[in-house]
C-alpha cells in the first residue's frame, strides 16, 4: 500500500452510484427537485431513508423549513433533465417548468411526486446529522407509488467497463448497466 490523498483513493470506488431527486417545497408551496447520488436506506421498519445535501443548495434551506420530501427514483430516459436538475440551482429557475416533467399531487406531504419518475417515495423528516459542508437528513416513509413501466434505473458512472453512458455534461456522465 501507498499512502495516498483520500480524495484521490475516494475516486477508486465511489462510482457507479444510482442517482435519485429528491423534492422539496418553499413556503409558497413552489416544488423544487435536486439531483443526488449521496443517499441511503437507514432503516427496514419503519422505512427509512436518508438523503445528503450540501448545505449551500437551495434545496437545503427548503428541506430544513418543510421537513417533508419526495424521493423519487429516475428511469434512463430521464438522463437529460437529471443532468440539469443536477446542474441548476432552483434560486434561478423553476425545474419542473424546464425540464417538462410533471408534479403530480402527494398523499400526505406538500411536495409533489414526480410522474414520469420509476418510483416515489413520500417521506417525513425524522432526523438529521451535520456532516461537514452537507447535512444528512433522514427520511421516514409514509407511503411509496410505482409506475407500471420498467426501464434501467440512472446510475453516476465514470469511464469504467460494463456502463453505457446515456449522457454527459458539466464534469457528470450518466448511464446504465450495459446488457
Ligand atoms: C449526478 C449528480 C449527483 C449529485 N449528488 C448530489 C448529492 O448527493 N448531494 C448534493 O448536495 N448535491 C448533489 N448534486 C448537486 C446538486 O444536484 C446541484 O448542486 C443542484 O444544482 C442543486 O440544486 P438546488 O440549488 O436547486 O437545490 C449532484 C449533481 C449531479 C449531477
Amino acid at each position: 500500500m501507498r499512502e495516498v490523498q483520500a480524495k484521490e483513493a475516494i475516486t477508486w470506488w465511489h462510482r457507479p452510484e444510482r442517482i435519485v431527486l429528491a423534492v422539496t417545497v418553499d413556503l409558497n408551496g413552489q416544488p423544487n427537485i435536486i439531483a443526488l447520488g449521496w443517499k441511503m436506506r437507514t432503516s427496514f421498519d419503519p422505512l427509512m431513508l436518508a438523503i445528503s445535501i450540501g448545505k449551500t443548495r437551495h434545496s437545503h434551506q427548503l428541506i430544513s423549513n418543510c421537513r417533508e420530501f419526495v424521493l423519487a427514483v429516475p428511469g434512463a430516459d430521464l438522463s437529460e433533465q437529471v443532468l440539469f436538475i443536477g446542474t441548476h440551482s432552483g434560486k434561478n429557475v423553476d425545474k419542473f417548468k424546464t425540464t417538462h416533467l410533471t408534479p403530480l399531487p402527494a398523499k400526505h406531504i406538500r411536495p409533489p411526486l414526480i410522474q414520469e419518475c420509476l418510483v416515489n417515495h413520500e417521506c417525513k423528516v425524522v432526523g438529521q446529522l451535520d456532516t461537514g459542508d452537507h447535512t444528512i437528513f433522514v427520511g421516514e416513509v409514509l407511503t411509496s407509488w410505482a409506475a407500471d413501466t420498467k426501464q434501467p434505473v440512472l446510475c453516476s458512472i465514470g469511464t469504467e467497463a460494463g456502463y453505457q453512458c446515456t449522457h454527459e455534461g458539466f464534469g457528470f456522465r450518466l448511464g446504465v448497466v450495459r446488457n
